[in-house]
């Protein structure tokens, strides 16, 4: 990490640093090749906010994997959910029979998941579940558990390894707490 203005910015604090979070995402990956023995994962990343996990979760997967992305946008660039999902990019092919990981970066409100799995399940995939790097039980407003969860954090705004404001901070390689 090389931009100092980022490092330095007063409005940051480091919640979760980038060894702690390639060391869960081992974790992750291990479990979840084990969960599926030798048969081929179909990985859903959800852009923008999962593309650097997407990238690390799948390579520690590893043996057979596909990468699809599903474009998704909720916010309209504001720090609060508006529970409009507006679909940006759907996936490349069709997921019939195939076993598929939704691979999210954080769940807040559930607005956006809940709308996924009612989506991806009428494609009649051979199995569809959930990974999410980051999860705010703490803010549901309606019910979801997903079922492999990086960290589960407080009810606080995030940014970097992926997650945004206002399309900012993607680039930072740790999850950092946004205080306006
Ligand atoms: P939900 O529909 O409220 O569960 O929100 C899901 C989406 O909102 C995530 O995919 C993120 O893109 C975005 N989001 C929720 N919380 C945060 C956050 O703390 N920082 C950045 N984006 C967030
Ligand atoms: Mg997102």
């Amino acid at each position: 990490m090389t931009n100092k203005a980022l490092n330095t910015d007063p409005r940051l604090r480091v919640l979760i640093p980038e060894e702690r979070l390639q060391a869960r995402i081992a974790e992750l990956g291990a479990q979840i090749r084990a969960d599926y023995g030798d048969r081929p994962v179909t990985c859903i990343g959800v852009l923008k906010g999962s593309f650097i996990f997407m990238a690390d979760l799948v390579r520690a997967i590893g043996g057979d994997v596909r990468c699809e992305f599903l474009g998704v946008s909720s916010y309209q660039g504001g720090t609060k959910s508006t529970g409009v999902v507006k679909i940006t990019k759907d996936l490349s092919g069709p997921i019939e029979e195939q076993d598929c990981i939704i691979i999210e970066d954080i769940i807040d409100t559930g607005l956006t998941m809940h709308y996924l799995l009612e989506l991806l399940s009428v494609r009649k995939p051979r199995s569809l579940q959930v990974c999410t790097l980051l999860d705010k039980p703490s803010n549901r407003e309606i019910e979801m558990a997903a079922d492999y969860v990086g960290f589960s954090i407080p009810d606080e705004f995030v940014i970097g390894y992926g997650l945004d404001l206002s399309e900012l901070y993607r680039n930072l390689p740790h999850i950092a707490v946004y205080t306006p």
